[in-house]
């Protein structure tokens, strides 16, 4: 429903920046009018299970699937072709995962199904940022473990500790400069390192701030998410199902009698119904894929977005 604001994290500030009500005539919006308090963020649920990489008009599942821990890998390039071929077209590795195997593993992936097919999202970790000559070694050798000539999307895996956040990004942004990654992004940066971060690169934007979101884990919601809404980056969630634990909430359990799904399709639902907001799931069955699939194509109320908001906090 374009055009549709309703309130998100109460502990924010920042909403009157991101827009003005609009649409106060919906019913849904007279619904909870009385629980719109000032300085609450006001943001737009996001019904399409197609999302844009920041602001570069390329758009991707609303479910992506990450590779992290991965224990039976042909079991899993199974499970996720499959998942490619029931419309999931991004996946998330690092360089780190599992010493460069996981890297090795998409890059089969990607040969199976056809490299146009996956927008592929890697992660160079962060003391490769002492130099640019550094940096670009380890991204030359993430592309070639994937197999390609470049990546859809590189990003900083975490904040290197010991140098400023823009001499980092600024040595970073030659992996987009030399042609190895087409765009680029960062990852568990906080509000303060993401607008550094911004503010540094010189050519190329942050298209991504991949980070811990969950309906458990709501952190996000208070300044990153309406700061990424406002400046048009994408939010990538990783560990969006806690591993599997979000099916034993009780609220979750509630509402998947109502809607006929399960905890871990309303869970992800409840994600990917805000805007910018991507998850990055990681399964290694087709059933799990199957049940992840299941997240899109329906949304939650309103209303029962505002009850899980509340009830998580
Ligand atoms: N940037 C970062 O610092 C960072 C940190 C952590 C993760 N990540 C990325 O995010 C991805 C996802 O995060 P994650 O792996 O930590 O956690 P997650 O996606 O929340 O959980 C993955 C676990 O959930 C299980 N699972 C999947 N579908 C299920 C289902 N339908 N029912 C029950 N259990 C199910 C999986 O089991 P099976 O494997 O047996 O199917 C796996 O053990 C990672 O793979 C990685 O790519 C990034």
């Amino acid at each position: 429903m374009k055009g549709l604001w309703v309130i998100w994290s109460p502990d924010s500030s920042r909403g009157e920046e991101i827009g003005t009500r609009s649409n106060q005539e919906s019913p849904e919006v007279k619904e909870y009018s009385e629980n719109i308090r000032l300085g609450e963020t006001l943001l737009e649920i996001d019904r399409s299970d197609r999302k844009e990489i920041g602001r570069t008009g390329e758009y991707v599942s609303a479910i992506g699937l990450g590779t992290w821990a991965i224990r039976d890998y042909s079991k899993c390039l199974e499970a996720y072709m499959y998942a490619i071929e029931s419309g999931v077209d991004n996946i998330d590795t690092a360089e780190m995962y599992h010493n460069g195997k996981a890297e090795e593993f998409v890059g089969e992936l990607v040969k199976r199904v056809g490299r146009q097919r996956v927008f592929i999202t890697t992660k160079i970790l962060p003391e490769r940022l002492i130099s640019r000559e550094e940096v670009l070694k380890a991204a030359r050798s993430s592309v070639k473990r994937l197999g390609v000539s470049a990546v859809d999307l590189m990003l900083i895996h975490w904040p290197n500790r010991s140098m400023s956040i823009s001499q980092q990004v600024r040595n970073f942004e030659s992996v987009y400069l030399k042609g190895l990654a087409r765009y680029i992004g960062v990852s568990n940066f906080s509000l303060t390192e993401l607008e550094e971060a911004v503010a540094a690169v010189r050519k190329a934007d942050i298209v991504v701030n991949q980070v811990h979101y969950s309906i458990i884990h709501r952190d996000v919601e208070k300044d990153l998410l309406p700061y990424a809404v406002l400046k048009g980056i994408t939010i990538q969630a990783y560990t969006p199902i806690e591993r599997g634990a979000v099916k034993d909430l009780e609220v979750l359990k509630q509402l998947s009698y109502k809607y006929g799904k399960t905890p871990i399709q309303i869970a992800l639902n409840y994600l990917i119904s805000r805007p910018r907001v991507i998850a990055i799931p990681k399964a290694e069955s087709k059933k799990h894929i199957e049940e992840l699939l299941g997240s899109m194509g329906w949304r939650l109320s309103l209303s029962d977005l505002i009850l899980l908001s509340r009830a998580s906090s």
